[in-house]
């Protein structure tokens, strides 16, 4: 039985029978029950009638292979290898390993939760159950290393439209590429870089992790939100929010190889959550206020000294005393 068919029969939400559950499945009505049980301990509220069978009390998320490819344009469709896993390690190591044999189509990973979920330097990502979208793209690009300046920002911005297409007003980016709202990071982007191939062809992993449904994250060591927490108005389902980021994505890859990080610079910038903002960069020895990013993707900081660009590492807001 595959992990979501049972949560998929249930998700209409009305009372099922062990024995018609077990039937459509082709399974014992003792398989039916452990699978129960599992959802139970991985928090989801299943309720046991009596004499009737089970009933799904939580609201259910689910992914959705054929859902997403429908949700996306033809022309993006076609360009697509598109998996969606119900657990994996984590998604851009399946990616990896996907590029391999890629085909000249983009590979694509989505799964219900990752085990090991990464985040960027070297930090864990909290990746429970059905809750979050964790999603990772493999993106090949022709010209090199030095092609590849800025990418990780305009992945940011295609992330930011097409949460904003689905009624996420406001959303910013702190540099590079974490996505923010109302002063609480809610997404982040992880780009790994696979090494180049003959011809100057260079692989890129981007991995696209953004908190949906998450009500609670014991791990989590700094202010975070969710899109419901943030925009609760809004039914949020994850294969939209897929659908919706893999068009935007594809769609920008061609323009930032034609055209570089220039042709996103000024939407960057326009959602910077720094510009002009005390700050402090390079492990606490640099101290300045936000000035943008200069055109090819490092953040310059105003000192004393004048602007000074940063090429990696993290930036936060300094606490002026
Ligand atoms: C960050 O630290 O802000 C980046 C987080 C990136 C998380 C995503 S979830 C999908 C993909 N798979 C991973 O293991 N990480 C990225």
């Amino acid at each position: 039985m595959k992990p979501n068919a049972l949560l998929a029969l249930l998700s209409d939400r009305r009372i099922h029978s062990g024995e018609s559950l077990a039937k459509e499945l082709g399974v014992s009505r003792t398989a039916v029950w452990k699978q129960i049980k599992r959802a139970v301990s991985e928090g989801l509220e299943v309720k046991t009638i009596r004499g009737q069978g089970y009933q799904l009390v939580s609201t259910l998320d689910l992914l959705d292979r054929d859902r997403i490819l429908a949700a996306l344009p033809e022309e993006c469709r076609k360009l697509v290898a598109l998996t969606t896993l119900s657990e994996v390690g984590s998604t851009n190591a399946e990616v990896a390993r996907q590029l391999v044999s890629a085909n000249g189509l983009v590979p694509i990973v989505l799964a219900d939760a990752q085990t090991a979920g990464r985040g960027r330097r070297g930090r864990n990502w909290s990746s429970p159950r059905g809750e979050n979208l964790y999603l990772s793209l493999g993106l090949t690009f022709r010209g090199g290393f030095e092609v590849l300046d800025g990418l990780s920002l305009v992945l940011g911005v295609a992330v930011a439209r097409a949460l904003q297409s689905l009624g996420a007003d406001d959303v910013g980016l702190k540099w590079p590429n974490d996505l923010f709202a109302r002063g609480q990071k809610f997404g982040g982007i992880l780009v790994e870089i696979q090494g180049e191939l003959q011809e100057g062809q260079v692989q890129v992993i981007a991995g696209i992790g953004i908190n949906v449904h998450m009500k609670e994250a014991p791990g989590i060591d700094q202010p975070w939100t969710s899109l419901a927490g943030t925009w609760p108005g809004r039914a949020w389902v994850r294969n939209d929010l897929a659908a919706a980021i893999i068009d935007e994505v594809v769609s920008i890859v061609n323009v930032f190889e034609s055209g570089g990080f220039e042709a996103f610079r000024a939407e960057w910038q326009a959602r910077d959550i720094f510009f002009g903002q005390p700050l402090v960069a390079r492990e606490g020895t640099l101290a300045g206020r936000g000035a943008g990013v200069d055109n090819t993707g490092n953040y310059q900081l105003e000192t004393e000294a004048g602007l000074v660009s940063v090429r990696a590492g993290d930036i936060s807001l300094r606490v002026v005393p």
